[in-house]
């Protein structure tokens, strides 16, 4: 049986019960008024006759009595009146009712015997009609006697007739109200479930395959009903949509051919025309600093500065960014401005100039000492100063002024907003310039609601951040995360299908792009590595067969001192590797004004000079640390001579230099990659490692050194095809394409 006529049919018979049953009382009661109206009359009328009637039978007036039964006995509804005698015998009655007393009826005989009125509904000539008979005593004598009987009878035909009445009114009445309650209850189901029902058929149907057409505020879901099945609903296709993203971020890119610098530059051509791009960063990347009498260029180190310099080589524009160096000033023109790099001039680098009081507040408080430990989740507590945020949003302003002034010639320029010391530079910029298009770009993890929301200024971040069209993050979690928290703290309408917010009129797409390297600013090809390998050992004093490298900033955050537990443990727990296996790290000293970062940087440097102390021979040592500033040109040798490199970062938003030593290793090396890294999403190749464990680090260096070499080609083979494909110019080409057809 189909539901709507299951339904039908459930509601006619509700309905017909119910109103049977009301019907019933309702004709019950009238039957009984009308019944108590007759005998009221049928009383009053007995009442009014019985004294004349007395005494006319006393004194034998039988004209009389029957002239005055005759006139009584035809007045509307009473049809008859009969005189007994106390035999039972009629002494008078009207014509309409003599042949039905020619015999003394039942109710009659029993009055005179009970001497008590009585009264029936009888039948005659199948009409009904009611008797009324009360017995008559003459009181003429000191004790009442009994001398006879006055019958009434009243025509209650209509009684019936009013039943039936009423009857018919009752089913029409049924009629019409289980019609229109049918009726109204099919469209009601029309309107707020089987549509509703149907819509939301569909979307899941097109979200199960993936062809998503129409977003969940679209499909309109009326009504408390299904309240709890849309928030059912919306949690599993919220569930379902990350669960796609993740599955489509992990699934490897067929592109239809590689992307190179060259390639980039002709599509930005194509899609932006004559524009340039603006790009805008707390890091510069080239900073100038004195070296005695000279002055001396250098590539900051961090990820932001590797992956980005190649895309501004490749389309030119204007870099925008806080001149760091204590040289910069000397050698930018009356703009502020340079061109770089310095040996192939490619775009525009123009530099901030910022205080030493801004520099403490805005980059080392707000910036590094509260949002960097809040977003890394290291146990480094993040710290919250008022006069650090004052800073920060002055210091947010200076840039985005700086943007503004630089776009004022501009249509619609395309403006990329790099990392956290910059959350707020989007609604800023969008502000002045609405038809700008802004992508920010957050080059580290993105933290879950209640971790972020322990920001005194959580909310005020997150609308500085939504100023921009285009919000990107390494991996699809922090995406998921960002719209979790944005969720919590703002008054916004969130897509989850689409990945997109709206607030106050504006959406703000948010999407993962994995950010990568130039590989072939990373490749090497020695053919004379093995020499290369002894004469780059040699210089740094060992020998040895096995090499280890790590590449970090020194930063709490990158596992350098669980590493060295790591190699320490894994010399006593594999004592053949002692003399045979040493681990270059090279160590950049990074934000040294924040205690963390010195406490991180003694702790490092402690923990290599004991383990060193343990282990070291003569001509042994196992771990050089390598601590300064170091060009890609001078680690790019040692990635290649490598056995194997460890990223042991505790979290990590991407982690380039995995990447980095995939593009630049020879095939027989190996990846030991920590699995809070946004890298290790895409790098499954890798040995991946917890790096709060140690002992597994220890047994992943034993793996990794002793792993068949057939192996470690195939997964070598596997990661750099993958990082070719996913390069750096292709994470352009998604961002500009993402942001540019908004
Ligand atoms: O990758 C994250 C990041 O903070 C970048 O924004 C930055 O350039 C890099 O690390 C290095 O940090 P810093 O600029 O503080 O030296």
């Amino acid at each position: 049986m189909k539901l709507t006529f299951r339904l039908i049919f459930s509601l006619f018979i509700g309905i017909t019960l119910v109103v049977t049953v009301f019907s019933y009382i309702q004709i019950k009661d009238e039957e009984n008024r009308l019944k108590a109206d007759i005998e009221r009359r049928s009383i009053i009328l007995a009442e009014s006759l019985k004294e004349s009637i007395i005494a006319m039978v006393e004194t034998s007036q039988t004209d009389r009595l029957n002239r005055l039964v005759e006139k009584f006995g035809n007045r509307e509804r009473l049809k008859g009146v009969a005189v007994f005698d106390a035999s039972g015998t009629v002494i008078s009655s009207n014509s309409f009712i003599k042949s039905y007393i020619s015999k003394t009826p039942v109710e009659v005989a029993n009055v005179l015997a009970e001497k008590f009125p009585k009264s029936k509904f009888i039948k005659i000539d199948k009409e009904k009609f009611y008797i009324y008979v009360i017995p008559i005593f003459s009181d003429t004598l000191e004790e009442e006697h009994l001398i006879g009987a006055l019958a009434l009878f009243q025509d209650a035909s209509y009684i019936d007739v009013r039943m039936k009445e009423l009857w018919k009114q009752n089913i029409m009445s049924l009629l019409v109200l289980t019609i229109s309650i049918v009726a109204i209850s099919l469209i009601v189901i029309k309107w707020n479930i089987t549509v509703t029902v149907a819509r939301m058929s569909e979307w899941i149907k097109e979200l199960r395959t993936g062809k998503i057409k129409s977003s969940l505020n679209e499909v309109a879901i009326k009504g408390d009903v299904l309240a709890p099945l849309v928030n059912e609903v919306t949690t599993l296709v919220k569930s379902l949509s990350m669960a796609k993203a993740r599955t489509d971020e992990e699934s490897p890119v067929v592109t239809d051919s590689l992307w190179t610098a060259k390639r980039l530059r002709e599509f930005i051509k194509e899609e932006l025309g004559d524009k340039k791009l603006f790009l805008i960063s707390n890091r510069e990347p080239y900073m100038h600093i004195k070296e005695g009498e000279n002055i001396k260029c250098v590539v900051p180190a961090g990820g932001l500065v590797t992956a980005l310099d190649p895309v501004m080589k490749a389309c030119d524009g204007v870099w925008i960014a806080y001149g760091a160096g204590d040289a910069d000033k000397i050698v930018v023109d009356e703009e502020d401005k340079i061109r770089v790099p310095p040996e192939k001039p490619s775009y525009t680098l123009k530099r901030i100039w910022l205080t030493k009081d801004e520099e403490k507040k805005y980059y080392y408080g707000f910036s590094n000492e509260g949002l960097w430990p809040l977003c890394h989740i290291t146990y480094v507590r993040p710290i919250f100063r008022k006069d650090d945020w004052i800073e920060y949003q002055r210091v947010n302003n200076r840039f985005a002024d700086a943007l503004i002034d630089e776009i004022k010639y501009e249509e619609s320029p395309l403006i990329l907003v790099q990392d956290y010391h910059l959350a707020i530079v989007p609604l800023l910029a969008k502000q002045k310039r609405p038809d700008a298009k802004i992508a920010l770009f957050w080059h580290i993890p993105w933290p879950n609601p209640e971790v972020f929301g322990i920001c005194p200024w959580a909310r005020e971040i997150l609308i500085g951040m939504l100023g921009a069209d285009l919000i990107g993050f390494h991996i699809q979690f922090y995406c998921n995360n960002f719209l979790d928290t944005v969720d919590r703290f703002l008054e916004s309408k969130i897509d989850w299908e689409h990945f997109s917010i709206e607030r106050r009129g504006h959406v703000t797409n948010v999407k993962s792009f994995p950010i990568s390297v130039s590989v072939e600013d990373f490749s090497i090809n020695l053919n004379n590595r093995e020499e290369i390998k002894k004469k780059l050992l040699g210089e740094l004093g060992i020998k040895v067969e096995y090499i280890g490298v790590g590449v970090d900033r020194i930063d709490y955050t990158k596992g350098i001192l669980e590493k060295f537990l790591g190699i320490e443990r894994f010399l006593e727990k594999y004592p053949q590797f002692i003399g045979k296996f040493s681990f270059i790290q090279f160590g950049s000293p990074s934000r040294t004004r924040i205690k963390q970062y010195r406490e991180i940087m003694d702790a490092i440097e402690e923990a290599a000079d004991r383990i060193n102390w343990t282990f070291q021979t003569s001509n042994y040592k196992p771990i050089i640390f390598l601590k300064g500033h170091h060009s890609h040109s001078k680690i790019i040798p040692f990635y290649n001579i490598a056995d194997l490199c460890m990223v042991t970062s505790l979290h990590d938003g991407m982690n380039l230099v995995a990447k980095e030593f995939i593009a630049s290793s020879n095939d027989n090396a190996v990846l030991i990659l920590s699995q809070f890294t946004g890298a290790s999403r895409e790098l499954k190749d890798a040995i991946l490692v917890n790096p709060y464990d140690i002992e597994s680090l220890a047994d992943a260096i034993y793996e990794a050194l002793t792993m068949d070499r057939q192996e470690k080609e195939e997964r070598m083979r596997k990661m750099r095809n993958l990082i070719r494909e996913r390069n750096i110019y292709l994470w352009t080409r998604d961002l500009i394409t993402s942001l540019s057809r908004i």
